[in-house]
């Protein structure tokens, strides 16, 4: 089991908690200057080989002081272009290429240090690497720190579609230095705000109802605040990913409003939305076409819509979206089974489910709704 981040180990205000997988758990760290505390981090690497993963946004602000804490191991950094455009396997080539430079040994370690194109990319590299070695995530945006460097989903994309080549890998700790939000650009820290409203929405009312208390504060992204809605996003992450490691079932439900705002994003092009803007504006029409099927209270939309609004985020479908187009776009979702669409409604705040049968019909004249 996970810990609960007020009653769970804390030293000098360190949040820790437990993604409990066996003899594969790992800590998540949560602090201030966490980068700096290597003492604690360093624990979690093995070998002496080490290669840190970075982009050019994020390694000036930070690389240095992730290279000062591996002092006395045999290291080597690598640094991207930035951007979503770069999560290919040629880039993670380029890391494979790095890791064969360091002639780095099985029991080498990977450190992501960035975002989630940056985690999802160098965990890629770390479970190809002679079939697999540890890494390390550092992340350093509001959506890597709350979703995806917790819970081992790895990976990069093709031509074809987004994170289509990847594996389940975990890390060997996250490292979440709530400092490194201080030069995160404010679109950026909005956009993962969408996916801390997320676990509310999908799983715990009490959450829920703390962010429509602390709205204003998180989105004046008060230190206390936001520390406190990452320990929570991560805990809620954390015991879904310990029942559900390989998206048998409930892991799915951290898809909520994914389906709508994956078909968003494609058809917006990329870069147009941010993933958080898309997720949240499918969100509400998750949570709309559940009222319309007689699934849900129509109130619950609008308590998330208007908790949205309050943190920045957009909920409508942009001008001009296509009904049509969004609905083939969905058909081309992860989640679906054999063909079929299958979408992530809720019964209300704090209750998502997993919807196997709705009809086009339904889904068409809500998107054409809006
Ligand atoms: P990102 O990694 O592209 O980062 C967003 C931007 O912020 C980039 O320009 C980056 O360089 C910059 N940046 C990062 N940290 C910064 C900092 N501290 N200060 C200043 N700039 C900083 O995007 P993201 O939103 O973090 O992640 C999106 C990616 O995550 C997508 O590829 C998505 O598929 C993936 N993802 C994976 C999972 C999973 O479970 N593995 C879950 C959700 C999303
Ligand atoms: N971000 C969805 C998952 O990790 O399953």
């Amino acid at each position: 089991m996970a810990s609960r981040p007020g009653t769970g180990r804390r030293m000098s205000a360190v949040r820790e908690l437990d993604v409990a997988l066996g003899a594969r758990s790992y800590p998540i760290w949560i602090g201030r200057n966490l980068l700096q505390d290597a003492a604690r981090w360093r624990r979690a690497i093995r070998g002496r080989h080490v290669l840190v993963v970075s982009n050019t946004t994020v390694a000036p602000l930070y690389l240095d002081a992730v290279l000062a804490g591996l002092s006395g191991l045999q290291q080597a950094s690598l640094v991207l272009p930035d951007g979503e455009q770069h999560k290919t396997l040629d880039r993670c080539a380029e890391a494979l290429g790095a890791l064969a430079t360091l002639k780095a040994n099985r029991d080498a370690c990977v450190i992501a240090l960035g975002g989630g194109v940056i985690g999802d990319l160098a965990g890629f590299a770390a479970a190809c690497w002679m079939r697999g070695v540890d890494f390390l995530q550092i992340p350093t945006t509001l959506l890597a720190q709350v979703d995806s460097s917790v819970g081992g989903k790895t990976g990069v994309n093709l031509p074809a579609g987004k994170n289509l080549v990847g594996a389940f890998h975990q890390p060997r700790a996250v490292v979440i230095d709530t400092g490194t939000l201080a030069t995160l650009p404010e679109r950026e820290y909005r956009s993962g705000l969408a996916e801390v409203v997320k676990y509310g929405a999908i799983g715990d009312a009490e959450f829920f109802d703390w962010l429509e208390r602390e709205a204003d504060a998180l989105a004046a992204r008060d230190s206390d605040a936001v520390a406190e809605a990452i320990a929570r996003s991560c805990l809620h992450k954390a015991g879904v990913v310990a029942r559900d490691e390989r998206e048998d079932g409930e892991r799915a439900l951290l898809n909520f409003g994914h389906t709508f705002g994956h078909a968003l994003e494609t058809a917006s092009g990329y870069g147009q939305l941010l993933h958080g803007e898309a997720v949240a504006i499918g969100m509400r029409l998750a949570a709309r076409l559940s009222s319309d099927l007689g699934r849900a209270p129509a109130a619950d939309a609008d308590r998330l819509a208007t908790l949205m609004q309050r943190l920045g985020l957009p909920v409508d479908l942009p001008a001009g979206s296509d009904a049509d187009a969004l609905l083939q776009l969905m058909y081309l979702d992860k989640k679906n089974l054999s063909g079929c669409l299958r979408l992530i409604l809720w019964r209300g705040i704090g209750a998502a489910e997993i919807v196997p049968d709705v009809t086009d019909a339904a889904i068409l004249q809500r998107l054409r709704s809006g």
